[in-house]
């Protein structure tokens, strides 16, 4: 299902929470939304592209009281990790909306107030179970194992007086809504998955919370004891923004086009609780809500718990906002999940940027500059190769619209790539390195074209990568990219416009290097007899001293279940202090001939693993009799 250019694009990310800093799986949603804008504006639509923070809530109390800081400087400081990171990654939004601010809180409140008027909220009794990870209700029969169903977290039993917005009245409305728009929700599967939660009664939405419980949210105009919840004071923002109950006639051109672009995690909250508050408010639905899959690491969620975050900034500094950008594009199919490697993207890096790419842009520019003259050569008439690239290049643009609208936008990249391998095949074929030994006009044209091919590819792939685009063809003496796809003509690069790479564009990067895991020793096998001869004991330490004049060497006194304790001189003072080890169990070799060392006899050796950090000392997982024998 594809939809129309007419009208306005408004297209919306959530807005982050400002509990934490940002990850992978808000940068690909937040650059997919902009390179969604940026196909749209140059498919000649007014494109109109928010994204914002979600200030309010228990998660961002308690990380500020966490910091020792109020709500509001913490988000104060915390929204900056969002804001900044956009320009960094050529995000191209209008506006950014924080939930704190004045124009956003005024629209709640007054949204509130004309629900309570209306006698669509009422107060009564709340019973249920929280999640503070999620902020959201559960009833006793949604919980799993008594568990968050959604994270497997803890959840707080709730028993308290709140205000209840009267969802259940649109359940029929919104099933008769996503029924005759069927490509309201996308892609499919993620309509179907609402459409089996509305088979359940809908219950109404709790959308209160008591002061005395929860004091950081935005006061309720006709309850001062009670701030609203969280999602619905943040799905607001979508409205907000655009001059809901300021600017009528803004607020009504941009809503008309909505696009919310969203993470599969939150198409219950947008597709449910949004798409019902709206219906109540008498405000048209969004045109398209859109769920993105989620990036995982080795097939699971990041988590902090779990040490896999990926830090966009940190892979942009590394290898180039382009290459990130390009990579996020690629890989992932909106609407499915994608695994995130370091491995897979430097992969797709050296394959499509270094190799197809990058390489056609600099062999070529490498030749004009050595026989061209350091210009775009001419399409000399009576020249021209029997190919197709020009019409394959003609015909991509439409080609990319149909699929950009039909959200397939790694297929779009994947087209384009396309386009520059045929460019490389052009090139391989008609040997201008070659040809221009002989016949310089026919080069020329040979390497006009393949500019040509090129600079279609380079527009094309602009709202991707937008910076590098834009240099590469600066570099090829192209003109900057076009403002709107139909005015990209073949033959409006300009013979004799210099041509100027100094530099490989995106230069290769070496693939992780995958750790080698240590052979196994080589050692000669033994007998089970020889092994059985080493007589192995627990014993427990009941003195240690440090050895005069050595730093490496203890003296124990070891319990090994004799009538006298042993001596036992150890070389493990650099990583161990006396009391650390004193009532400890370790295990011994105590038929070794005793030896002196430093002068004194050691009766007994104790048994220690080694590495670069030094070595560990063994010890039995549970306390056993000094002296218990080890087989
Ligand atoms: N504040 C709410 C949204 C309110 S919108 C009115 C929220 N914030 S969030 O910061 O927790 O998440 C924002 C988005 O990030 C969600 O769309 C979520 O799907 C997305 N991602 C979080 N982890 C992700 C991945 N690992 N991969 C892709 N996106 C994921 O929810």
């Amino acid at each position: 299902m594809t939809e129309s250019l007419d009208g306005v694009f408004y297209i919306t990310t959530p807005i982050y929470y400002v509990n934490d800093r940002p990850h992978i799986g808000h940068g690909y949603c937040t650059v997919l939304a902009d390179v969604l804008a940026r196909y749209h504006r140059l498919f000649g639509q007014e494109t109109y592209f928010l994204t914002g923070t979600d200030e309010h809530g228990q998660k961002v109390q308690e990380a500020a009281a966490k910091r020792g800081m109020t709500p509001q400087e913490h988000a104060d400081d915390m929204h900056r990790h969002f804001k900044d990171l956009w320009p960094t990654l050529h995000v191209s939004n209008d506006d950014f909306i924080r939930t704190t601010e004045p124009r956003h809180t005024r629209v709640v409140q007054k949204a509130l107030q004309q629900l309570w008027d209306k006698g669509l909220i009422y107060r009564g009794e709340y019973e249920g179970f929280y999640s503070p990870r999620v902020e959201k209700f559960f009833t006793e029969d949604e919980l799993v194992d008594g568990k968050c169903p959604e994270t497997g977290g803890e959840v707080n039993r709730i028993q308290e007086a709140n205000y209840f917005f009267k969802m259940s009245l649109y359940q029929d409305a919104l099933i008769k809504h996503i029924n005759e728009n069927p490509d309201f929700i996308r892609p499919e599967s993620r309509k179907n998955e609402v459409l089996g939660f509305l088979k359940k009664p809908l219950q109404d939405l709790c959308i209160s919370r008591p002061k005395a419980r929860l004091s950081w949210g935005i006061p309720l105009p006709f309850d001062p004891d009670f701030v609203t919840y969280v999602w619905f004071d943040a799905l607001l923002n979508y409205c907000s923004a655009i001059g809901l109950y300021s600017d009528d006639q803004r607020f009504e051109k941009l809503w008309s086009g909505a696009h919310h672009l969203i993470g599969k995690d939150i198409l219950t909250t947008h597709s449910v609780y949004w798409t019902t508050m709206l219906m109540a408010l008498e405000i048209p639905l969004p045109k398209h809500i859109i769920a993105h899959g989620w990036w995982l690491i080795d097939r699971s969620k990041m988590s902090k718990s779990l040490g896999n975050v990926v830090d966009p900034m940190a892979m942009k500094d590394k290898y180039g906002v382009d290459s990130l950008r390009y990579f996020l594009m690629r890989e992932m199919v909106v609407g499915l999940d994608a695994d995130f490697s370091e491995e897979a993207f430097l992969k797709r890096h050296n394959f499509d940027l270094a190799n197809d790419l990058g390489n056609l842009a600099n062999r070529l520019a490498k030749f004009i500059a050595r026989s061209m003259g350091g210009v775009v050569p001419t399409l000399a008439e009576g020249t021209e190769f029997d190919d197709d690239l020009r019409q394959m290049a003609q015909e991509l643009p439409a080609k990319v619209r149909q699929l950009i609208l039909e959200l397939k936008v790694d297929a779009a990249v994947e087209a384009i790539m396309n386009l520059v391998r045929r460019v490389n095949r052009y090139v391989a074929e008609t040997e201008p390195f070659k040809v221009i030994k002989t016949d310089p006009a026919k080069a020329g044209t040979a390497v006009y074209n393949a500019l040509e091919g090129l600079r279609f590819a380079l527009n094309l792939l602009s709202p991707v990568m937008p910076g590098k685009c834009d240099e590469l063809l600066g570099a090829i003496g192209a003109p900057p990219v076009v403002s709107r796809l139909e005015d990209l003509k073949w033959g409006d690069l300009k013979a004799g416009a210099a041509v100027n790479l100094p530099e490989a564009p995106f230069p290769r990067h070496e693939l992780p290097k995958v750790e080698e895991k240590p052979k196994k020793p080589e050692t000669p096998l033994i007998k089970f007899d020889h092994f059985a001869a080493v007589d192995l004991r627990v014993g427990t330490v009941l003195t240690a001293t440090a050895v005069e004049k050595s730093d490496k060497l203890l003296l124990l006194s070891v319990d090994l279940g004799e009538p006298e304790p042993r001596t036992v001189v150890s070389g493990i003072a650099k990583e161990y202090s006396p009391e650390a080890i004193v009532g400890k169990q370790f295990v011994f070799v105590v038929n070794l001939e005793p030896r002196k060392i430093f002068g004194i006899l050691s009766e007994a050796m104790v048994l220690a693993g080694h590495d670069d950090d030094g070595l560990a000392i063994f010890s039995p997982l549970r306390p056993l009799p000094a002296g218990a024998k080890i087989s």
